[in-house]
């Protein structure tokens, strides 16, 4: 490996170029560089360059890069086998990683769980367990939200560019309504008469399956849902016989300042769906859901030939661990209010920061000239990333215009560092003139 590493370029610049050639286009990339080592909250480049990563892999080192316990139990794995395949023969830690799911998860209907690979691959089983659960096709989802990038995921998201252009026809019987947010003029009143009309209009609510919903919106722009939003959604669901699918991939593992982010909206899903922190890096996801309900697919219907890969399963247990030492969750909580109390000065300061929002160390700051919610400025946001990183910080943006600043520290991070990174950016929204 070491003799293939030394016969790469090691600039940025000479790989990019590589990359360029050998990648298609569709394959994006927020920042030209080329990662060499990661430790807790800094990466290093191929050039020996440090940053401080705000992006964390997408939230999904939430326990910091290669964290000690969580590389030692994956190492420990690594020398015992790194595949069987689950359907074949099984291995104890993936059991051992759904029970503790089983019991963590919102609710205090017995549950069970299952693995697959990818957040995408998560949504994907969540609606055929909810279709053979229900015999219903229907699926409703929310305008901004972010379900993947498999032909299902795709059609569930609600988010045009970038994500479905070029890509359709998508699978039927998929409706958007849209997300309740105040800045933009929607109320949760504005959202549940959207669904109302829906059976109206587009399908009978005894022919919808599943409604899903991010309790924050992720790609959408670290919206969170009002806190009593998610009890209306139940109660119509209930009223329905409609399921309900919290799609925890981006917001669960403590990213919102609970193990699950729907534990502070009380009320108990369906199924749930994570992913990205789950394995600390390691490729994991995960079903969660009312046993009975999970146990309406028949045998053979669900899996992968690598889910719940065996190395990706130990990290996942030692992840919990460490959440749980490490009051990763009460961490969370107190990143986020620091945040977003720093943000809120900014926003005194600079005019085109219209909202700060948030739940947890989910945490955002969204771009408008003027401040008015009628003119997104995605450049402003764009301007932010690219000159902070000119600064040595790596920021990422978001939401249904481009024009969110999105924060995913891991949890992990050090005072000091979450300092520098916030000076970084309020010297570069100095820079920038926002
Ligand atoms: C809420 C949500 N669901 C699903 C996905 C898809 O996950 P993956 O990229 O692992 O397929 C994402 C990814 O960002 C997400 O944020």
């Amino acid at each position: 490996m070491n003799a293939r590493n030394d016969s790469l370029p090691k600039t940025n610049a000479a790989l990019m170029a590589r990359r360029t050639a050998a990648l298609p286009r569709g394959v994006g990339q927020a920042h030209p560089l080329f990662a060499q080592r990661a430790d807790n909250a800094e990466i290093w480049d191929v050039e020996g360059r440090r940053w401080i990563d705000f992006c964390a892999g997408i939230a999904v080192v939430n326990t910091g890069h290669c964290h000690p316990k969580v590389m030692a139990a994956a190492h420990a794995q690594l020398d015992k086998f790194t595949h069987t395949c689950f359907q074949v023969m099984a291995y104890a830690p993936y059991v051992e990683l759904c029970e503790r799911l089983n019991a963590a998860a919102p609710g205090a209907t017995p549950k069970k769980s299952f693995l697959v690979n990818s957040g995408a691959e998560a949504v994907e089983n969540a609606v055929k367990i909810a279709r053979a659960a229900t015999g219903r096709p229907g699926v409703i989802a929310f305008g901004g939200g972010f379900h993947g990038r498999t032909m299902f995921g795709m059609a569930l998201t609600g988010k045009v560019a970038p994500y479905k252009i070029k890509f359709g026809p998508f699978p039927g019987e998929i409706f958007h309504v849209p997300f309740p947010h105040a800045l933009h003029g929607v109320s949760e009143d504005d959202s549940i008469d959207a669904i109302e009309r829906l059976f109206k209009y587009s399908i009978e609510a005894s022919r919808v399956g599943a409604i899903i919903i991010e309790p924050v919106l992720g790609e959408g722009g670290y919206v969170p849902a009002p806190l009593g939003f998610l009890k209306r959604l139940r109660a119509l669901c209930d009223e329905h016989g409609i399921l309900l699918i919290v799609d925890e991939v981006q917001t669960g593992i403590a990213r919102c300042g609970k193990l699950f982010a729907t534990e502070h909206y009380g009320i108990e899903p369906d199924i749930v769906t994570l992913a990205k922190g789950l394995g600390g890096g390691m490729t994991v996801s995960a079903v969660v859901g009312k046993a009975e309900i999970m146990d309406a697919a028949d045998p053979g219907g669900l899996g992968s030939t690598y889910a719940g890969n065996p190395v990706a399963v130990a990290a996942a247990l030692a992840v919990l661990d460490v959440v749980a030492e490490e009051g990763l969750c009460a961490r969370s909580t107190a990143l986020g209010e620091t945040m977003r109390k720093r943000f809120s000065a900014m926003k005194t300061r600079f005019a085109s920061i219209a909202e700060v929002r948030g739940l947890g160390a989910m945490t955002a700051v969204e771009f408008c000239r003027d401040g008015d919610p009628k003119q997104p400025a995605a450049d402003i946001a764009t301007a932010l990333k690219d000159e902070a990183a000119k600064r040595g910080l790596l920021l990422l943006t978001c939401g249904t215009y481009g024009n969110v600043l999105r924060v995913m520290v891991p949890l992990t991070l050090s005072d000091g560092v979450l300092d520098e990174g916030m000076d970084i950016i309020e010297q570069s929204l100095q820079a920038i003139g926002a």
